[in-house]
């Protein structure tokens, strides 16, 4: 999943063309409201306007206080998932219920300070676990690495629920992370920084899945 927040804002429709053509498998709106992070990025008609350039899955990471009054509008702008951090509101449990109502992909996002609790009590409702490798807010930033360890509980807590539930990580992902947090279960990535800073999102795609090759020296990885 490309995060679009490391993207070129004045060309954005274009941006995820490039990034479909590229091979690319969806687009990461990271929705920040500047409260809850400092920084205030793109909205529902924002996504709804790209919505029409590409085919690819959207998903909404909302990083905003109050994700509620934002599900219906993301829903309707085009997104399949939703993700929200249950402990920065006050009910979550009913924030992700109108989610998965909405027909959509309910996802629970832990900050690297927050504990595996956070998504276990909601894994009966749930289709996602966004494992975050950097503090909320920014692209750009370096991986925390010790969280390797979190994926790998993540990873123990969903093949014990009898339920398809992805576990993503974002933050930091490049061709020098990717592997252990691969190695550590983890098998679907938001790459934004790393997409931008390479000559090509095809040529950083490669660098990507090649860094997984080889992790994984005699076998392919699944
Ligand atoms: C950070 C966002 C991430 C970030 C990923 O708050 O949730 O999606 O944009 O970008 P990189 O890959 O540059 O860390
Ligand atoms: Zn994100």
């Amino acid at each position: 999943m490309a995060s679009v927040l490391t993207a070129d804002f004045s060309a954005l429709g274009a941006q995820c063309r490039s990034l479909e053509d590229a091979g690319i498998d969806g687009i990461h709106w990271d929705v920040m409201d500047g409260r809850a992070v400092p920084a205030l990025s793109f909205g529902p008609d924002i996504i709804a306007a790209c919505r029409r350039h590409v085919a690819l899955p959207f998903e909404a990471h909302l990083m905003t206080s109050d994700p509620d009054p934002l599900i219906d509008q993301v829903a309707d702008a085009g997104c399949d998932t939703i993700m929200i951090h249950p402990d920065w509101i006050r009910n979550p449990r009913r924030t992700l219920q109108t989610i998965v109502d909405r027909g959509l992909t309910a996802g629970v996002a832990l900050s690297p300070g927050t504990s595996v609790d956070a998504a276990r009590w909601h894994i009966d409702i749930i289709g996602c676990i966004l494992i975050m490798t950097v503090e909320p807010g920014f692209g750009g930033q370096s991986n925390i690495e010790l969280i390797n360890e979190k994926i790998r509980q993540v990873a123990v807590l969903i093949s014990a629920s009898d339920r398809h539930v992805e576990l993503e990580v974002d933050g930091g992902i490049g061709p020098d992370t990717i592997a252990g947090a691969h190695l550590a279960g983890a098998r679907k990535f938001v790459v934004g920084s790393a997409l931008w800073r390479s000559q090509s999102f095809a040529v950083a795609k490669q660098k990507l899945d090649d860094a997984i090759g080889a992790a994984y020296p005699s076998t392919k990885p699944v």
